[in-house]
């Protein structure tokens, strides 16, 4: 690598919703790096991008994007299906990678780009901003420290307010709610706990989501997965789309001698009591806003890996623990049946593991 005035070359693969929070980070300047294109095939949401962010070079095809010699780096945020093909090729073009949550669509795909990045050599970090909250870390400091004992259950529940986008109906595309919600709860179980998953039990079913009942009749839009950890721990997972009455994103940590509660419900601090209305508290409106500062803390962090040559924070085993429990899940609720995670390729294990 050899950076352009001593910065670091970015391009945001996708222009959507999640790949304009890394771009405008990245616009507005990150130490170390600047934003140098962005790729998108949809004409209008990459000019659309390109006027807000006033950045000159846009590429209909991400494959020109990783030709482009100034690019050290891509932040993939693409609709899931795509990660793989889009991650295997940057690493063959020597590009580091930060790829957004779900990693991919299973086991063998994620082991596929963790392969292909690892002989490259080139860095991959997977989306999980949650690592990087200021409460979310400090909860899990604490809990390391002993605060409540040893962890018995985490429980952990993400709702999203908007309908979902068409791909995601599609489980074949998306893998569901349990992957475009639920992924953050999984992986933050996974740290809190300090092991993995073994085996889950989930239910799931479409409540507020008539719309695609018909041309896809499996998707759900509410599911419940209890977890068994391999060291015996508990976990279960709440997940939700299209709730509408805001972004809630909660955990409840019990342990052997005491409980923990993080994730705030408020948009702010301000209570209107009215005699019309009652007490009037907003409930936080967007992932957007709830997690704005640990988006640009993982941005930061991905350059810092890549300059000074340190594992990400968050890697591709992760990535890949994270989709093993996904297509578990799936599975259990297509089988209504209990079903072990399949845990086979993972030589090391990425949880910080402190004997909790
Ligand atoms: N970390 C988080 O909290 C978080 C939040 C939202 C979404 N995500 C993830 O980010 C990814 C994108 O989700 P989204 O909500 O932004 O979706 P989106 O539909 O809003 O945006 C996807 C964008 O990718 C573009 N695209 C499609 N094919 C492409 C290609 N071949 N090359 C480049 N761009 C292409 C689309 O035109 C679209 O603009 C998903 O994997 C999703 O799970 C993560």
């Amino acid at each position: 690598m050899n950076p352009e005035r001593g910065k670091l070359g970015i391009c945001v693969i996708g222009s959507g919703r999640a790949g304009m929070i890394h771009a405008r980070n990245f616009a507005r300047g990150l130490p170390g790096a600047r934003l140098v294109a962005l790729a998108d095939p949809h004409a209008p949401t990459l000019q659309e991008a390109q006027r807000e962010l006033e950045v000159e070079t846009g590429y209909a095809s991400y494959r020109d994007a990783l030709s482009d010699p100034r690019v050290h780096a891509v932040v993939v945020v693409t609709p899931t299906s795509l990660h793989r093909q889009i991650v295997l090729d940057a690493a063959s073009a020597g590009k580091h990678v930060l790829c957004e949550k779900p990693m991919a669509m299973d086991v063998r795909e994620c082991d596929e780009m963790i392969a292909a990045c690892d002989a490259a050599k080139v860095k991959l970090q997977i989306g999980f901003m949650r690592r990087y909250d200021d409460s979310f870390t400090a909860a899990r400091d604490r809990v390391a420290a002993g605060e409540i004992g040893e962890v018995v259950l985490v429980k952990s529940l993400s709702h999203g307010p908007s309908v979902p986008q068409e791909w995601m109906f599609d489980l074949r595309k998306s893998n569901g709610p349990l992957a475009e919600v639920s992924s953050h709860d999984i992986d933050a179980a996974r740290w809190f706990v300090g092991a993995e998953i073994d085996e889950v039990y989930a239910i799931g079913g479409n409540f507020r989501c008539p719309q695609a009942a018909q041309k896809y009749p499996d998707f759900y839009d509410n599911v419940a997965m209890v977890c068994r950890f391999e060291n015996g721990k508990q976990g279960f997972i709440d997940g939700a789309m299209s709730v509408g009455y805001g972004y809630d994103s909660r955990m409840e940590i019990l342990g052997t001698s005491g409980v923990m509660f993080v994730g705030r419900r408020e948009q702010d601090f301000v209570v209107t009591c009215s005699t019309a209305r009652g007490i009037v508290q907003p409930f936080v409106k967007s992932w957007r806003t709830l997690f704005i500062d640990a988006y640009e803390a993982e941005d930061r962090d991905f350059v810092d890996c890549i300059l000074r040559n340190r594992p990400p924070r968050v890697c591709g085993i992760d990535g890949r623990m994270a989709v093993a429990v996904v297509n578990a899940g799936n599975r259990s609720i297509a089988e209504r049946t209990p079903v072990r995670v399949e845990k086979k390729a993972v030589e090391k294990k990425a949880v910080e593991r402190k004997p909790r």
